[in-house]
């Protein structure tokens, strides 16, 4: 698929996908969904990729929302309402269904659909004069790409009801506070501290890696006992693997892991 509102590169075993509207904050508009579903898909398929980040073009904005316009179509019709939500929400979960880390780099505002965008990533980074928020409330809306289920499940209940009711915008620093965003660095340290990160968990098995973020995320609606059961699958899984031989006998040989993700 030729993409126009987007751009993906593929550098190494990291692939990048930016949101390209900047003259309109990068909002998603339905074109941007259905494009961004497409690069997801390629970037699942991808064997040579181990991670994705996911950024904004420009220096203003991560991703501003949904497109307002377009949100203005669905007004007085509930129905077209829900599969819009749909559509966004089976987008924004192709993350979940990834198979490798995804982490939002957030570069300038993280609005409504964009902090949905950067809550359904692994992992957030983002620049100091980040401002993120779920400003729906204010256009008479809640958020509908799945950010209400995300926020309260990454911060607490107590922060999602703050953001989601206030419409605030908080600065990064705040959001990290909070347990929103991960890791925070001035906007020209940015690009370089993401990547450091994305190469730390690179240096890992990926096998691990996968079935670290698949425990925490079905863990995410269990009790501790069943989440315990859970656990277990996955780390008599990992014993399995030829990358669990070799992360112990590197370490005993005191070298680094060369993992095959077998
Ligand atoms: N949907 C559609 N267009 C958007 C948009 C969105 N979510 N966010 C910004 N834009 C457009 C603006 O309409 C403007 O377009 P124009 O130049 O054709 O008039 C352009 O992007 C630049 O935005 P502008 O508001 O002029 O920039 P700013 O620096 O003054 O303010 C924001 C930046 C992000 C604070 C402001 O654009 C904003 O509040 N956006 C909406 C955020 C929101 O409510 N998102 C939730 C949607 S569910």
């Amino acid at each position: 698929m030729a993409y126009e509102n987007i751009l993906l590169a593929k550098e190494g075993r990291v692939a990048t996908i930016t949101i390209n509207r900047p003259d309109k904050m990068n909002a998603l508009n339905h074109q941007t969904l259905t494009e961004l579903g497409h690069a997801l898909d390629d970037v699942a398929q991808d064997d040579a990729v181990g991670a994705l980040v996911i950024t904004g073009s420009g220096d203003k904005a991560f991703v501003a929302g949904a497109d307002i316009s377009e949100l203005l179509e669905v007004a007085g019709n509930d129905q077209g309402a829900a599969e819009l939500a749909g559509f966004g929400q089976s987008v924004f979960r192709k993350l979940d269904q990834l198979g490798k880390p995804s982490v939002a780099m957030i570069n300038g505002f993280a609005l409504g659909g964009g902090c949905e965008l950067a809550l359904a990533c692994t992992l957030r980074t983002a620049s100091n004069k980040a401002r993120l928020g779920l400003p729906e409330v204010s256009l008479g809306i809640i958020p509908g790409y799945g950010g209400s289920q995300r926020l309260a499940r990454i911060a607490g209940p107590g922060v999602a009801r703050e953001w989601i009711l206030t419409g605030d915008m908080f600065g990064a620093e705040d959001a990290q506070r909070m347990g929103v965003i991960n890791r925070v660095f001035a906007p020209e340290e940015l690009a370089e501290g993401t990547q450091k990160l994305v190469q730390s968990m690179l240096s890992k098995g990926p096998i691990a890696l996968r079935f670290g973020m698949e425990a925490v995320l079905r863990g995410w609606d269990m009790d501790q006992e069943q989440g315990e059961v859970m656990e277990t699958e996955y780390f008599g899984k990992a014993a399995l693997t030829q990358d669990m031989r070799e992360g112990m006998a590197a370490f005993l040989e005191k070298r680094k892991a060369n993992f095959t993700g077998k």
